[in-house]
């Protein structure tokens, strides 16, 4: 690799170069009886879109260390197409943490709801497994830098329990 390439890889990159988004029809295999999508298939969507975020912005391979608390708002049925959207909201030292808005659409009533949103942390790694350090990111909107500062005290509340679980 060289030297331009190095440092091209290693800058602080702003959020917008993290943005994803990621489109599913709903199909009868992902449905329950009732032809509602299965939550399981929704937290994988929401897991594979938010990778994508932390691969774009750390340029690394990446693992799903946690997904916080997650609410299904309304039900998404076969047929409807549903639209995931992510991006960094802040990198730590190893690990990021990614928010994964989703929404579902009806082409026929061109109705476009909120389904959920999740915020999920991501650590890289190499090859090998090795954690890697995350090049900074750089928040510009007023949300972005809203969701920045949110991030913060998110990763405080998950490590306060994280170590409540360990008391236990
Ligand atoms: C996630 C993992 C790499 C953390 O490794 P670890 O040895 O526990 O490392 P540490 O405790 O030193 O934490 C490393 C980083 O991960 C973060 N982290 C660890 N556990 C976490 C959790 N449950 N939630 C959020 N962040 C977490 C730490 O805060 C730290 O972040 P930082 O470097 O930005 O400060 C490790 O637990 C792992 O490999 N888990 C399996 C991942 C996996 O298989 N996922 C599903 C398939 S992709």
């Amino acid at each position: 690799m060289s030297d331009d390439d190095k440092s091209k890889l290693s800058r602080p990159r702003p959020v917008r170069e993290s943005i994803s988004e990621m489109t599913e029809i709903v199909l009868p295999n992902d449905a329950n009886p009732l032809n509602a999508l299965l939550g399981g298939r929704l937290m994988h969507w929401i897991d594979l879109a938010g990778a994508m975020a932390a691969h774009r912005h750390s340029r690394a391979y990446v693992v799903t260390a946690s997904i916080d608390h997650l609410d299904f708002l309304v039900p998404v049925r076969v047929g409807d197409f549903v639209i995931l959207r992510s991006s960094v909201n802040r990198v730590f030292h190893t690990s990021m943490e990614v928010g994964v808005k989703v929404w579902v659409e009806n082409y026929r009533s061109e109705e476009s709801r909120h389904v959920s949103s999740a915020y999920l942390t991501f650590v890289a790694v190499d090859i090998a497994g090795n954690r890697l350090p995350v090049v900074p990111i750089v928040p510009e909107t007023e949300d972005e830098k809203r969701r920045y500062e949110g991030a913060a005290r998110r990763r405080e509340i998950r490590r306060a329990e994280t170590a409540r679980r360990k008391r236990c």
